[in-house]
């Protein structure tokens, strides 16, 4: 198995006796409670905006005793004076220790991963990968379902442009789980993804998040990503397609529970958030422990 030295770019690059290591050692890591990374230095490197994943990083290295360089805005780096990223990744490898990369371009993360000695996670690559996001999904459905095998996964919303879900559903595939797609005609899961998926396991794709909802274990809501779409008004036909209100959740399975990776914009009505569902709060949470435990393992403080 052995993480030390090893990158974070694609869900497929792990097994899940990977994923199941990482999630017993984030468990360990919600205990620390003395520093295990001091002296190390963890590079963020986002092109692209991000509020949580950014922070928890953050979070998750300061909580290790390390500490955190980087840069979140590209206006304010040779980025603007038209400097590659290779060569943005050679440089930043003479300073850190380890690299946390968010690009808009698919790819962009394996291709840092090429030039860089140090360990590169991908925190996003376009449509494509969210790995960390992953784990942290599955961390959180484990926490709080006790299991993965066995359960009904809904995903909704933005399955065409949408990274975790692309990562959440590759991710599934190592588990005896169903899912179920429900999205606009135009927001459908890639279809090559779909077929490879399905040959795994139980894929179903619909319209209606109602008929689904009550043999639904795990809701795993997702924005409409309006900064991927080439056309605005293409965005308009689609936007506010799926809603989750205290209306909908009548017809939901006892003990469900409601996922988002946030950010939200309309999908799930605010007063669904003192209900019994929602857990996307927690599941933020959980992008601590998460990502400290993927650290304290790169960077072989922990085994
Ligand atoms: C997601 C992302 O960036 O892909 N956000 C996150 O990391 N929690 C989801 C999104 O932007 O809709």
């Amino acid at each position: 198995m052995g993480f030390k030295g090893r990158d974070i770019i694609s869900i497929r690059d792990l097994s899940r006796a990977d994923i199941e290591h990482i999630l017993k050692v984030a468990s360990r890591m919600e205990k620390l409670k003395r520093p295990i990374l001091p002296q190390k230095i963890l590079a963020l490197i986002f092109y692209e905006p991000s509020t949580r994943t950014k922070l928890s990083f953050e979070t998750a290295m300061l909580r290790l005793g390390g500490k955190v360089i980087g840069f979140a805005d590209v206006k304010s780096t040779s980025v603007k004076k038209g400097e590659t990223l290779a060569d943005t990744i050679r440089v930043l490898d003479g300073y850190a220790d380890v690299a946390v990369m968010r690009s808009q371009e698919d790819g962009a993360a394996r291709l840092a991963a090429h030039f860089a000695k140090m360990p590169v996670i991908n925190a996003g690559d376009g449509s494509n990968q969210h790995p960390t996001q992953t784990l942290l999904d599955l961390y959180t459905i484990k926490k709080e379902k006790k299991k993965i095998d066995g359960l009904t996964i809904t995903m909704v919303g933005d399955l065409k442009y949408g990274r975790t879900v692309h990562s959440l559903s590759e991710a599934l595939t190592k588990y005896k789980v169903r899912i179920n797609y429900i999205a606009p005609e135009m927001l459908r899961m890639p279809k090559s993804l779909v077929r490879e998926i399905g040959e795994k396991i139980e894929v179903h794709e619909h319209t209606d998040l109602e008929k689904v909802l009550p043999e639904t274990d795990v809701l795993y809501m997702t924005r409409i990503q309006k900064e991927r779409f080439s056309d605005p008004q293409e965005y308009d036909r689609v936007k506010g397609a799926y809603k989750v209100d205290l209306d909908v959740l009548k017809g939901a399975k006892k003990g469900m529970i409601i996922m988002h990776p946030l950010p939200r914009v309309d999908e799930i009505s605010p007063d669904v958030d003192s209900t019994e569902f929602a857990r996307y709060f927690e599941q933020s949470d959980n992008g601590v422990p998460v990502r400290m435990a993927l650290l304290a393992l790169l960077l072989g403080a922990v085994k």
